[in-house]
């Protein structure tokens, strides 16, 4: 985490193969790679850490968290996972089955990777309007019930074991999925029969914005809003190191006892006894306190207004980014930010390379390198939009570090007529390549 000079970078990232994922943290000025397990515990939640008891079954911080979880969400049950990913395998090993269909608004990578991995397949039934960067709606997570109705009609419910809906969505911004909608999502599952799962990493973020963007909620607090959103699920997958404010950890919480009992048999399988599942005591210490603090106003206030200044420094300049501003990031429009590169050479992975050199500050790519290949065809799934996603930390960066992102994006903007080519992929995994292809430049 130092500044460096281009000369070392260019050498850092072809090393790299031009990959971001395999550069040294030392060789990062500024990380805006991932909001996740990034953020600066609380000495408070450091203190919870003193008092973990590590006990192998049963254990008090596993108690405290069990609690802390039925209270904010009103599931009773609780299986704790090392982290999100970790507890779709869980879940999804008891609810997905190979040719099952499911719906969702922009699934996150992993969480299309675990459907997938079980030769079943997740169809995005976001809104269009979270396709137009610059198209303004105050909701653009929420979900097409329209577009639901007719997978339901085409595939039959038989084939649909869940709808799984992210809160906030991260694909298409950090953008938040309105009460109204969630609702509109919960009678619609209901007609058919179908659970409906939140893929909660951002769940605090969405209520924010619930609480700020949506009429009837102004003088809810949080944690209200939080419990009638959750009462619109029958269960949850979480990521803690997003709205838990920890470096690791997950956990499902459910409403059904035999979907849990079904579910226990997997945790302990791969992750842990169900009384830890992948988390030492203390861990589970400190993200019970993290949820309480993640679900205040205040800190959602300074967490989201630190994201928004970023978003507002870019688009004084004309940088083109997904509007309105989501929770967790801002997205860069690379399709619109840089016009002459193909989409074949990566334009979302060009642009979030030429900021790492023009200034030592991470991205990550949100296109076409993301997006995968299709699992039959093997063509590139070209997404409809090129991004390139400034995650910021929770607690972490200061204004001072938003400025010098800013200024960084404004360099590039301004001579990005210049930049006319891509790069080439020279190994790729077969699934979630993103994480460790390998790339040459294009000259
Ligand atoms: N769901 C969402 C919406 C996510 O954003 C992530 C992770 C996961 C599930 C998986 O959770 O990482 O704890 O296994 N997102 C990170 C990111 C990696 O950078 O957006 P995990």
């Amino acid at each position: 985490m130092y500044p460096s000079r281009r000369s070392d970078r260019e050498q850092w990232i072809k090393d790299a193969r031009y990959n971001l994922f395999n550069l040294k943290s030392h060789q990062v000025f500024i990380d805006l790679l991932t909001d996740s397990g990034t953020g600066a515990m609380s000495q408070e939640q450091w203190s919870a850490m003193m008092s973990g008891d590590e006990s192998y079954a049963g254990s008090q911080s596993f108690e405290r968290l069990k609690e802390t979880i039925t209270s904010l969400t009103g599931f009773p049950h609780v299986l704790p996972t090392h982290q999100g990913r970790a507890a779709e395998n869980v879940l999804f090993s008891v609810m997905v089955s190979e040719g099952d269909v499911v719906p969702g608004n922009a699934h996150f990578d992993t969480t299309k990777g675990h459907i997938e991995f079980r030769k079943a397949s997740a169809f995005d039934c976001t809104i269009d309007a979270a396709n137009d960067t610059s198209l303004y709606h105050p909701f653009k997570g929420n979900v097409d019930i329209g577009k639901m109705e007719n997978l339901f009609q085409v595939y039959g419910k038989e084939r649909i074991p869940m709808i799984i809906v992210t809160i906030t969505c991260n694909s298409t911004g950090g953008q938040p999925v309105s009460m109204e909608n969630l609702k509109a999502v919960r009678s619609f599952a209901d007609s058919y029969g179908v659970p409906v799962i939140f893929d909660s990493a951002r769940f605090a973020e969405n209520a924010y914005f619930i609480k700020i963007r949506e009429k009837g909620y102004e003088n809810h607090s949080i944690r209200e809003i939080v419990k009638e959103m959750f009462s619109m699920a029958d269960g949850m997958t979480m990521s803690s190191k997003k709205d838990g404010i920890v470096n690791m950890g997950g956990f499902i919480a459910l409403n059904s006892k035999s979907l849990y009992r079904e579910a226990t048999t997997y945790n302990i399988m791969f992750e842990g006894y169900i009384t830890y599942g992948g988390m030492s005591g203390r861990d589970m210490a400190a993200l019970a306190q993290g949820l309480e603090e993640a679900t205040t106003f205040e800190y959602l206030e300074s967490r989201i207004k630190q994201v928004h200044y970023l978003g507002e420094r870019l688009m004084e300049s004309g940088i083109p980014v997904q509007e309105p501003f989501g929770g967790h990031a801002i997205f860069v429009d690379a399709g619109k930010f840089l016009p002459h590169v193909p989409r074949e050479e990566y334009i979302g992975q060009t642009l979030a390379l030429e900021i790492y050199l023009e200034s030592g500050v991470r991205a990550v790519e949100i296109g076409t390198l993301l997006a995968d290949r299709d699992p039959e065809t093997r063509e590139n799934r070209y997404p409809r939009l090129e991004m390139v996603r400034l995650t910021i930390p929770r607690r972490v960066y200061t204004r001072n570090h938003m400025d010098y992102v800013a200024a960084a994006l404004q360099n590039i903007y301004q001579r990005r007529e210049e930049i006319t080519t891509g790069y080439r992929i020279r190994y790729e995994a077969p699934i979630m390549r993103h994480f460790t292809v390998e790339l040459e430049r294009i000259s």
